[in-house]
C-alpha cells in the first residue's frame, strides 16, 4: 500500500477513486485529522485495506472489491485465468458481514465467466465503474424516497457512518439526511459517536459539516435519554445485510437504538440499496457477525484505556429484528413494517 498524494480533492464523495488506471482510497482510519490517499495495486492489498478499515461501509466495501478484481487481472497479466479464483477468495475473506462485498464479487465473477475475447481488463473495469455509478444513483433515489416518508420538520439520530464515505457517494442514511436538509425538513441531526471506531464522531460529523449540515455528537449511551425528551422523530441508519424477513444487521448499537426508539415512539428507518438484501438468508440469526480484535476496545487513540486483565467481547455488528423497523428504504421502493412477504415482493 503506497501513501502517495495524487491531486485528488479531499471530499467525502472521493473515498474511492479510479484515476489513470490506478485505485486510490481516502484513508478513513485517520479522518478527519489526516486526509491521505493510499494507492492499492493488488487483490491482497485491497483485502488488507478492507480488513484494516482504510475503506469501510457496506456499499463502499463492495465497490472497492470490484476494483480489486480489476487490479488482480492487471497484475496477473497473461496468467489471470489461473489466478483469479484465488484472488476473488482473498477479497471475499476480508470481512464477513456486509453482503455487498459478496454481491459485488459475484457480479464481477459473472462477467469473467461469460468472457470471450481479449479485453478482460477493459470489461472488468467497465463493470466496476457501473457498480460504483449505480450505487451513487441508488443513494440519490433513496434520499428522495426516505425524505418523503418524513412529515414536517424532524430531529434525527443516526448511528455509525452511512454516508458518502461508506458508499459510492451521497450515502444511504446520510443521503436521506442530505435530502431532508435540502427539502428544509431537517430540524437537527444527532450522530452517535459509535465506539470503538468512532465512525460517527470522526466520519459522519466530518462529511456533514463539509456540506454545512449542522450535527451534534452523542455518546452512544445518551440516545435513549435524548429520545425521552420527545423531540426526536426518526432514527435513520444504514445496513450491512438485510435478511429475507427484514431483520437488519448494522453497526453494533443499532439494536439498542431501535429498542429505545420503540419504547419512546420514535420511528426507525433503514436505508440500504438492494445489493444489501440477502434473500438467501431467512432471518437475522443466520447473518455472520464479525468479531474484531480486543485491542479495539482496550485502546483508544493509540492509548491503552482498558484495565489490564480485562477480557473483551467485540462484535462490531448486531441484528435489529424486523419488528422494530418502521421502514426499509431501497432504490426499488419502500417497505413499511417489513416482513418476509413484503421483502419477497420487493425483490421479485
Ligand atoms: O464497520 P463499518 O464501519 O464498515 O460499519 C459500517 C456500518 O455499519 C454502516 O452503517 C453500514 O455499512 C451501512 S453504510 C451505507
Amino acid at each position: 500500500m503506497d501513501k502517495s498524494s495524487p491531486a485528488i480533492p479531499v471530499t467525502p464523495d472521493n473515498a474511492i477513486v479510479w484515476q489513470n488506471n490506478r485505485l486510490f482510497l481516502l484513508d478513513q482510519r485517520y479522518l478527519p485529522h489526516q486526509t491521505d490517499f493510499v494507492e492499492l495495486t493488488s487483490a491482497q492489498e485491497v483485502a488488507n485495506a478492507i480488513r484494516d478499515m482504510v475503506v469501510r461501509g457496506a456499499p463502499a466495501i463492495g465497490i472497492t472489491a470490484a476494483f480489486g478484481v480489476v487490479l488482480a487481472v492487471m497484475q496477473a497479466g497473461d496468467q489471470w485465468r489461473s489466478r483469479i479464483d484465488e484472488d476473488i477468495k482473498t477479497l471475499a475473506a476480508s470481512r464477513p458481514t456486509a453482503v455487498n462485498l459478496f454481491w459485488a464479487l459475484e457480479r464481477m465473477k459473472g462477467k469473467i465467466d461469460s468472457f470471450e475475447g481479449e479485453q478482460i481488463t477493459h470489461m472488468l473495469l467497465n463493470e466496476a465503474k457501473v457498480i460504483h455509478q449505480e450505487d451513487i444513483d441508488a443513494n440519490h433515489k433513496m434520499g428522495e424516497l426516505g425524505s418523503a416518508l418524513v412529515e414536517g420538520k424532524t430531529c434525527v439520530i443516526t448511528h455509525c457512518n452511512a454516508g458518502a464515505l461508506a458508499t459510492g457517494g451521497y450515502g444511504t442514511a446520510l443521503g436521506v439526511v442530505r435530502s431532508l436538509h435540502t427539502n428544509n425538513k431537517l430540524e437537527h441531526l444527532f450522530a452517535d459517536e459509535t465506539r470503538p471506531w468512532l465512525q460517527g464522531s470522526r466520519l459522519t460529523a466530518w462529511e456533514l459539516l463539509q456540506d454545512k449540515i449542522p450535527v451534534s455528537l452523542l455518546a452512544d449511551g445518551a440516545a435513549a435519554s435524548l429520545m425521552s425528551g420527545g423531540d426526536i422523530g426518526w432514527v435513520i441508519v444504514g445496513s450491512d445485510r438485510i435478511a429475507a424477513n427484514g431483520d437488519v444487521a448494522n453497526k453494533i448499537g443499532t439494536y439498542s437504538l431501535a429498542v429505545a426508539a420503540k419504547y419512546h415512539g420514535v420511528k426507525v428507518m433503514v436505508v440500504a440499496p438492494t445489493s444489501t438484501i440477502d434473500m438467501k438468508i431467512s432471518c437475522g440469526k443466520e447473518i455472520p457477525i464479525e468479531v474484531r480484535e480486543s485491542e479495539e476496545l482496550l485502546y483508544c487513540g493509540g492509548k491503552r484505556v482498558g484495565a489490564s486483565g480485562a477480557t473483551v467481547w467485540n462484535p462490531v455488528f448486531d441484528i435489529t429484528p424486523a419488528s422494530l423497523v418502521d421502514a426499509i428504504v431501497t432504490e426499488r421502493g419502500v417497505v413499511i413494517s417489513p416482513n418476509s412477504e413484503k421483502m419477497s415482493k420487493l425483490m421479485n
